[in-house]
Parts: structure tokens; C-alpha cells; sequence
């Protein structure tokens, strides 16, 4: 085998092995490696990728880390009509359903194949010679988005097939959900920056297919549970055996389907699902029927609209009623008011619930909601329960309507509600407590500056003494003022202050996250920090400017024009630079040229100012190479904390140069 043949044999081994990791994990839900050896064995395959581009492949497990962008959704037209399914809400329109299926199958026992019906957004994959070619959403059912980039990242969805006994080419059809641990998690970091939060998973999904960047397309988390076949060749009598087919495939099929032989036991699947369903991490909104035999569906065909040989029974949204003892008004890092109901407690989908949202003015408006009202909650696709309407037969007489606050809660200022928007602000974003503090809490949160000491309570503390009043006193606090504040020592003093020292060597993006732009996210920051690479040029950017970067659309680029327009932000940086803090990316990373040809090096460990990866980019970036293990041929073992200790050995005995990050910033300066 010559060189470059054992290499191509190296990634291949990599890409199956990654392959059936991902499997594992994301279908099965189970494990036979560690995150990190699977994070080692991506790194190493994506190394090799990048260093033998003639081995390239649209479907290697490396795709699932995304990094495509798409500028424009290509639209596509569907080989098969995506078509809907008709809607039953009762028992009756059930037997309906049977009646009508058994007039056309009148000598034959019909079998139904009940399947959960998970509420996301329908996808349609085509497989050629089993990889997947292309993943088309449903549009207007003749022809949707080709969004085959963005798919290619979600974990369960196979871009190998297993086995090989698939037909050449087929179509599978599914719903990609996002879990409701991600959506949370999402959600949370969404009301961190000041961004409203997500209404639910389902629209939450089909924002995330529609994003540009495949790479924050990852990071999401979606997954996705296939329920229907297409194709000429397909060799299967039943609808059962093609999910069964397309599971030893690959896909991830729900195991929560059962054959039934009659619309009873139907039924009773329904029934048993009305609650269990409350244990998924998965939002659904009803069971879909379907008759098995593919010879019976052949017979009974299609409507315009919807196979005659299925359809979907919609659980209603589970309702309570309760009162509604008092509208409270909380107010956000950013000043938004949201106003929230304060119930007396009352069991719905399997949780007590003691306070809903009432969303904004304009909602309460509508709905007349009054305190002292008995109110309808309910909890449908959202995790957070809503009020959704007032029995106005139990209104008592002497109630009044809302009148919605006008001051801020807080600190009395007027609120304000600006053009479009649907909710109230408190504009006094200096002096309202809760922002404040808000402010602080994000900018010395651990994605952002990572202060570690400073928790909220902390924070309290500060602020009630006027310590602090903005993220830039933080940088003034003296270890004599910390310690006779309560439950201060000696020790978490001095932890305090070196974690204000040690924060001034956060990077560039986090700074920029932690200063807290509205709208400026974690993934928005570093986007702009790469960009722009300095506060300075970001803060001369125009609106043109703003939006060239992906992602980044005219929301957010006003958001940032009027930041900087504020001579009270100008200012706060100008501090927060004389106190050391980082406002440009490394200048190395600029740099690109030659200065390394010819070199070769061991990067290990982990690195103050730039990742891993982002230190062997710019070693390629200026002409040097990428090697994993130190040999004689190494000329730099450059070491991180943390650095491989058989490496550093190996490299000490051949006297091998061994560098830190900081020498190697000065080796390509130069
Ligand atoms: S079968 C010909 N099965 O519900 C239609 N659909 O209201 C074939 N859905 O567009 C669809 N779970 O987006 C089918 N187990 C399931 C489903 C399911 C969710 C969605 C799908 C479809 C819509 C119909």
C-alpha cells in the first residue's frame, strides 16, 4: 500500500467507526466510546480531510459538525406530493374513518399501524445508491426548501445507509423535531441576551432548517423520526415491514407504533398515549392511523388532499381552570416587561401549576383577562403554560378590568412600547435595579467574562453597598471594600479579585458577548469578532457593513448601530480598555503567509487566546503543517495546558523545540 492508499484506508476507517458511533448514540441511545475519544477520532478525521482534500465526501460523518452556508434556500419540486392527513378529534369520526376504509375492503381483516405524531416540521430525504442526496421541507406540498446542508448536521439522520439491501434510489419522509431539553436550554439562553424567548419547538425547528450557517444548525441539537417511504422498487406488503426495513437502514424509527387488527384496539392505544406522551422529550399532538397492507392502500388511494388510507387523531390541548389571584410585572435584563399570571395551584399535564404567562397589554387587552377571574390555562406545544381565555359565566360582579401598568415596577420610570413591538420597556437602563444587576449577572456569567465568584448574591451584595453600578466597577472593587461585606472572608475575597485579573484575558467574542448588545448573542459575537476583529472596527461599521456578515441580519445591525451611538457605551468601553480587557482578536490571527513553510508541528493541550483548531488553522493558514504525534521531522511541539505528557517526553528526548502559545505568537509575528 503506498503512502496516500493507507491514509484514504485511515479515513475511511474513521468515517465507518464515526458513523456507527453516531449510530449508537443518537438512535440507540447507547454508548461504546467516550465523547472524547469520539471527539478525538472527528478531530483526527477532519484533520485528514483538510489535509487530502482529493478524499473529500458530501456524506462523511464530518458534515455533522456543519460548516456550510447557504445564501438561498434553492427551491425544489417533490418527486411525490407531500400531502397532508385529514383530522379526527372524537371516537366517533374514528369509527367514520373504519367505516369508510372497510366499504372499499369488504372481503379482507384490515390491520392499522398507529404511530405517535410527533409535532415538528416534515422533511424529505432521497437517498441515491444509499447516501443522502438531498432534504427537501414541504412548502406548499409540491415544492419546498432545499435545506440539505442544515440536515446533514442533525445526528440521527444517517448520511451512510447500514446494510445494503436498500433500494438504488427512495424517498423517506419524517418529522425533525427539536427535544424540549434543547429547547429550554435555548430558550434560557435566549431571555440571557435579551432576546425574546421561543414560542415553541415546533417553530423553533423550522427557524433553525432556515438558518444559514449549517454550523449553528448543529449545535441545536435536532432530531428526527422518519414514518413513510416512497420510491418505484420498494419490496414490502406492509407499511410495518418498510419501517421495519428502514430501521435496519438506519433510521430512527419511533418504537412507539403498534399494529392493530380493529379500531378498538386503536382506540385504546390513543387512550393509553393521552397521557404517556406526557413522558416524551419530544412534542406530539396526536396518532396517526394508517392501514398496513400496501395492497389495501393501493385500493383505497387518495383525495386531492390526504390518502384515504390514513389519518391523524389530534389530542386536544390540555385545558385547566383556576383562578387568577393577581397579575404580577417582571422586569428583564433589558428592561422587557413581561406580565405574568399568579394562580391559585391546579394540576395540568401531569404538573402543578401556580403561574402562566399572559404574554403582553394587547393579550390581556383581548382576552379581558381580570384578576379574580376563573381562567383557562393551557399547556400545548409550549413548556410554559399560557392563560388562553376567561370563563366569564364565574366573573364576579364588582371586577375590573387590567388596567396595564404604565411605571416600571422597579423604579417607576414611564414605560415605553416602541413601534412594532409587543412588549413594554422600562427605558431606565442605568438606574432600574433588576437591570442592573441583570447586566452584571450576564457579563460576569461563565460564557461570557467567567468571573466565577460572582454569583447573583454577590452581585446583590455589590450593588446594595454601591460597590457596583456597571460592568466596568467591577474592575475597581478592592479586596478591603469586598471583605466586610456578609459571608465574605480572607479567601473568597481574594477569589473575587483574581477572578476580576483573570477575566481580562478573556478573548475578544466573549467580551463582546459579555457587554451585552441586545441581540448579540454567544454565536452573533464570535461572528463578528472574526469579522471585525477589533471594537473599534465594529463600532465604525454601517449598516451595509453589518449585514455582510452571515447571520447577521438589519435586527440586529441596528441594534448594534444604536449601541454605538450612545456616547454612555463609547465611554464604558473606553474604561474597560484602560483596564486591560481584550477589544481586538490576536493580531496573529491576521497574519497568513509564509513565515512557518516548511515547519512542522505537535499542537497540544488547550490555549488561552485561541482553540485548538483555531491554532492549527493558522498554522496552515501561514504555511506550516499539522502533525499528531512528535517524531524526529517535528520542529514545534507547541504545548497548551494540559499538554500530552508522553509528547512532551518524546519531544524533550529528541530535542524537539517545545513552545507555549505566547512563543508562538512571537514566531509568526516576526
Ligand atoms: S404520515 C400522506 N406519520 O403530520 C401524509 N405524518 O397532518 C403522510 N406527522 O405532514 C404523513 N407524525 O408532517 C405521518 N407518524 C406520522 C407523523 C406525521 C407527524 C405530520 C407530517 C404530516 C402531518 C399531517
Amino acid at each position: 500500500m503506498t503512502a496516500t492508499e493507507t491514509i484514504h484506508k485511515k479515513i475511511e476507517q474513521l468515517r465507518d467507526n464515526l458513523n456507527r458511533h453516531n449510530y449508537l448514540y443518537y438512535v440507540e441511545a447507547r454508548t461504546e466510546i467516550s465523547d472524547y475519544d469520539f471527539d478525538k477520532m472527528m478531530e483526527e478525521l477532519i484533520k485528514l480531510e483538510k489535509e487530502h482534500p482529493e478524499f473529500a465526501d458530501p456524506n462523511s460523518p464530518s458534515q455533522k459538525v456543519g460548516g456550510e452556508i447557504t445564501k438561498e434556500f434553492k427551491s425544489v419540486k417533490h418527486k411525490y406530493a407531500m400531502l397532508s392527513l385529514g383530522n379526527t378529534y372524537n371516537e366517533e369520526e374514528l369509527y367514520d374513518f373504519d367505516k369508510r376504509i372497510r366499504k372499499v375492503i369488504t372481503d379482507e381483516l384490515v390491520e392499522y399501524v398507529c404511530e405517535l405524531k410527533y409535532d415538528g416540521v416534515a422533511i424529505g430525504l432521497s437517498y441515491k445508491n444509499g447516501k443522502l442526496v438531498q432534504a427537501v421541507t414541504r412548502g406548499d406540498g409540491l415544492q419546498g426548501d432545499d435545506v440539505t446542508a442544515n440536515i446533514k448536521t442533525v445526528k440521527s439522520i444517517p448520511l451512510v445507509l447500514h446494510d445494503n439491501n436498500y433500494p438504488d434510489e427512495f424517498e423517506i419522509r419524517g418529522e425533525v423535531v427539536m427535544p424540549f431539553t434543547e429547547f429550554e436550554k435555548l430558550n434560557k439562553e435566549r431571555i440571557e441576551i435579551g432576546e425574546e424567548p421561543f414560542a415553541n419547538p415546533r417553530n423553533t425547528t423550522a427557524g433553525t432548517l432556515k438558518m444559514q450557517d449549517s454550523a449553528v444548525v448543529a449545535q441545536r441539537a435536532l432530531d428526527c423520526y422518519l414514518y413513510a417511504l416512497y420510491g418505484d422498487n420498494l419490496n414490502y406488503a406492509s407499511h410495518a415491514d418498510g419501517l421495519k426495513n428502514a430501521k435496519q437502514w438506519g433510521f430512527k424509527i419511533s418504537s412507539n407504533t403498534k399494529v392493530c387488527s380493529s379500531i378498538e384496539e386503536v382506540i385504546e392505544f390513543i387512550a393509553y398515549w393521552d397521557k404517556q406522551r406526557e413522558t416524551l422529550n419530544v412534542a406530539t399532538d396526536g396518532i396517526v392511523i394508517k392501514v398496513n397492507s400496501i395492497d389495501q392502500q393501493k385500493k383505497l388511494g387518495f383525495t386531492s388532499k390526504s390518502p384515504r388510507w390514513a389519518i391523524a387523531y389530534k389530542y386536544k390541548a390540555e385545558q385547566a381552570a383556576t383562578k387568577l389571584i393577581s397579575i404580577s410585572y417582571q422586569v428583564g435584563r433589558t428592561g422587557a416587561i413581561t406580565p405574568v399570571a399568579n394562580l391559585e395551584p391546579v394540576q395540568l399535564a401531569g404538573t402543578t401549576v401556580k403561574r402562566a404567562s399572559l404574554h403582553n397589554a394587547d393579550q390581556i387587552a383581548k382576552l379581558d383577562i381580570r384578576e379574580g377571574d376563573v381562567v383557562f390555562v393551557e399547556k400545548g406545544g409550549e413548556i410554559i403554560p399560557k392563560v388562553t381565555g376567561v370563563d366569564l359565566s364565574k366573573r364576579s360582579e364588582n371586577s375590573h378590568a387590567t388596567h396595564y401598568i404604565e411605571k416600571c415596577p422597579e423604579c417607576n420610570t414611564i414605560l415605553v412600547r416602541l413601534e412594532g413591538e409587543a412588549l413594554h420597556y422600562c427605558p431606565n437602563e442605568d438606574g432600574c435595579p433588576p437591570q442592573i444587576k441583570g447586566k452584571l449577572e450576564h457579563f460576569t456569567s461563565r460564557k461570557a467574562m467567567n468571573i466565577d465568584s460572582f454569583g447573583s448574591e454577590t452581585i446583590e451584595l455589590l450593588y446594595n453597598q454601591h460597590l457596583i453600578k456597571n460592568i466596568a466597577d467591577i474592575y475597581e472593587l478592592k479586596k478591603e471594600q469586598i471583605l466586610p461585606l456578609e459571608r465574605m472572608a480572607e479567601k473568597s475575597a481574594n477569589n473575587l479579585i483574581e477572578g476580576i485579573i483573570k477575566s481580562k484575558e478573556v478573548p475578544f467574542e466573549r467580551v463582546l458577548f459579555a457587554i451585552g448588545i441586545r441581540h448579540v448573542g454567544e454565536t452573533v459575537a464570535k461572528k463578528l469578532a472574526r469579522y471585525f476583529r477589533s471594537i473599534d472596527a465594529l463600532s465604525k461599521a454601517t449598516l451595509e457593513d453589518l449585514v455582510m456578515v452571515d447571520e447577521i441580519g438589519d435586527k440586529i445591525a441596528k441594534s448594534i448601530l444604536e449601541y454605538f451611538s450612545l456616547s454612555k457605551h463609547v465611554e464604558l468601553i473606553e474604561r474597560l480598555k484602560l483596564y486591560g480587557l481584550q477589544f481586538e482578536m490576536g493580531e496573529q490571527a491576521i497574519a497568513t503567509g509564509n513565515k512557518l513553510a516548511g515547519l512542522s508541528f505537535v499542537v497540544s493541550g488547550t490555549f488561552k487566546q485561541f482553540s485548538r483548531d483555531e491554532i492549527k488553522n493558522i498554522i496552515e493558514q501561514n504555511g506550516g503543517k499539522n502533525v499528531s504525534s512528535v517524531s524526529s521531522k517535528t520542529n514545534y511541539l507547541l504545548t497548551g495546558d494540559e499538554a500530552g505528557s508522553s509528547k512532551l517526553k518524546k519531544a524533550e528526548e529528541l530535542k524537539i523545540n517545545i513552545i507555549n502559545e505566547e512563543q508562538f505568537l512571537t514566531l509568526i509575528n516576526i
